[in-house]
């Protein structure tokens, strides 16, 4: 299947922010309450600070934001300077007017991960849904932590990581060593990243070419995650040439 996935293609990472932050913005200055879906890595840092400035200088309002975050690692608290609740509060959320009650990121050190992940489903679902809801993607094709063989209608759930994520995420960029990475997660399911109205992933870099060109082009399939957004009616990858430059048909 090829699909509806739409491409936005820049010749840099820098234009991929832009084009991101822009995307967001505006979603942002579309309605007066804009509910968001975020993601963490290093890909969307960047927008993150483009954000952050369209804030400081021209007054794009995160009051009336609600954000849902992808996944976190199970076992760190908020506290934890490896958190995803941290990595958040640090990129974006202290830059900007968000509510911090507004701001929602799964609970690694939750007593009874099950409850935890309903509540999360749930609070989306009062929250009216989410209007967008940005990914990035591993070199794997995995979205969130639902890595290959993740069922296409899974709901936020605890998930284990493959050792190509650990080793991914070890690299130096967040922990220094593989045996400090927790080996499981929280993750939104696909099916729920499917449920967003309309999907932003971003890509960066020759070492998401492979996954990206199977995302896009190859067969909808549980084996790449990326790829069971082929059929989502409002999906774009916004991709810089580096992550573009597997696709044939580019
Ligand atoms: C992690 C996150 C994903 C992210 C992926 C790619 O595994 N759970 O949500 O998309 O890594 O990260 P990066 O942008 O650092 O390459």
């Amino acid at each position: 299947m090829s699909g509806n996935i739409k491409l936005e293609i820049c010749d840099h990472a820098d234009g991929v922010a832009r084009q991101a932050a822009a995307a967001l913005a505006g979603v942002i200055r579309s309605r007066s309450e804009t509910v968001l879906g975020l993601a963490t890595g290093s890909t969307p840092e960047a927008t993150y600070a483009e954000l952050a400035r369209m804030h400081r200088d021209e007054g794009l309002g995160f009051a009336g934001v609600t954000s849902f975050n992808l996944d976190e690692y199970w076992g760190l608290g908020g506290d934890h300077d490896q958190s995803y609740r941290h990595f958040m509060t640090d990129r974006l959320f202290r830059h900007v007017d968000i509510l911090p009650w507004n701001t929602h990121v799964l609970n690694g050190r939750a007593r009874f991960p099950e409850l935890e992940c309903r509540s999360f489903e749930d609070r989306i679902l009062s929250a009216g849904g989410v209007d967008l809801w940005l990914l990035g993607i591993g070199g794997n094709g995995h979205i969130a932590f639902n890595e290959p063989g993740s069922p296409v209608d899974s709901r936020t759930r605890l998930v284990s990581l493959t050792q190509e994520t650990i080793d991914a995420n070890s690299d130096g960029r967040f922990f220094s060593d593989a045996a400090e990475v927790p080996r499981c997660a929280l993750s939104a399911g696909i099916g729920t990243i499917r449920e967003a109205r309309s999907i932003v992933l971003l890509a960066t870099g020759d070492k998401k070419a492979d996954a990206v060109a199977a995302a896009v082009e190859g067969p909808f399939t549980e084996d790449c995650p990326a790829s069971l957004l082929q059929d989502h009616p409002d999906c774009t990858f916004i991709i810089d040439a580096g992550a573009a430059s597997k696709l044939a048909s580019r």
